[in-house]
């Protein structure tokens, strides 16, 4: 206990690398040099796993993309758990959509992306765009998007793999101030892919491509999170 005496701040004194008056702490020990405070910094950066949030971008009754979404969650659990958290935000808990339960908050959202480091898209093309429930959520919350990494998966029942959505999707997260992954996970033919009766047809395929994309989210959002200062 009486290593913790007391912090005091002279603030008369130059400014120190922080950009404010020198900081000392009054011990039986002299303070750690920088070398080793910034060795351990970087540690603790190192070590501190990442929270990349899932959104799916639609509440449409029958969704192919909420199934995408579950198999996003589930693939980064298992490929990327030690380096990674995430949690399924999904529009159908905001009340959005007539009738159904409203159990998270605008409150619940600005919380989540706050914390997070980073975010991974999950939305079909409708109509060449994206889904009104998605710019809704996406609305909800202005600072805490910014030098934070975003990543797409864009689903279509076409041969296109939604590629339009993601394109119209652009000019709206760089406003917000994410940094956009440059690889995307594209789900054509959607509805044979991941069929109404369930299952994937070709998990392994659409595991290896979603990890081209997710690989780079997770750099990017590892390089943002030093850039904020971790
Ligand atoms: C309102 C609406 C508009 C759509 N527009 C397009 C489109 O422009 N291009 C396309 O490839 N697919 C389009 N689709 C088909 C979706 O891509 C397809 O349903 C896919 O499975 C993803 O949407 P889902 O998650 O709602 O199932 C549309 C579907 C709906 C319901």
């Amino acid at each position: 206990m009486e290593l913790l005496i007391r912090w005091k701040i002279i603030s008369n004194k130059p400014k120190n690398i922080f950009g404010c008056g020198q900081l000392f702490w009054v011990t039986k020990q002299p303070p750690a040099p920088l070398g080793a405070f910034l060795k351990n910094r970087l540690k603790i950066i190192m070590s501190k796993k990442l929270f990349i949030p899932v959104i799916v971008g639609t509440a449409r009754k029958g969704r192919t993309s909420g199934k995408v979404a579950d198999f996003v969650v589930k693939a980064i659990e298992s490929e990327y758990g030690d380096q990674v958290e995430t949690t399924l935000i999904d529009p159908c808990d905001f009340g959005f959509v007539p009738g159904a339960e409203q159990v998270m908050t605008r409150e619940d959202y600005q919380n989540l992306i706050q914390k997070a480091d980073g975010i991974y898209i999950v939305t079909p093309e409708y109509n060449h765009s994206f889904p009104g429930e998605l710019k809704m959520l996406l609305d909800m919350e202005l600072g805490n998007y910014k030098h934070k990494a975003v990543g797409m998966s864009a689903i279509s029942s076409g041969p296109w793999g939604g590629t339009r959505v993601i394109e119209s999707l652009l000019s709206i997260l760089r406003k917000v101030g994410l940094v956009i992954a440059d690889t995307d996970y594209l789900v054509n033919f959607s509805g044979e892919e991941f069929p109404k009766e369930g299952g994937v047809k070709d998990p392994e395929a659409q595991l290896r491509r979603f990890q081209r994309s997710f690989d780079e989210v997770v750099w990017l959002a590892k390089v943002l999170r030093e850039g904020r200062g971790g």
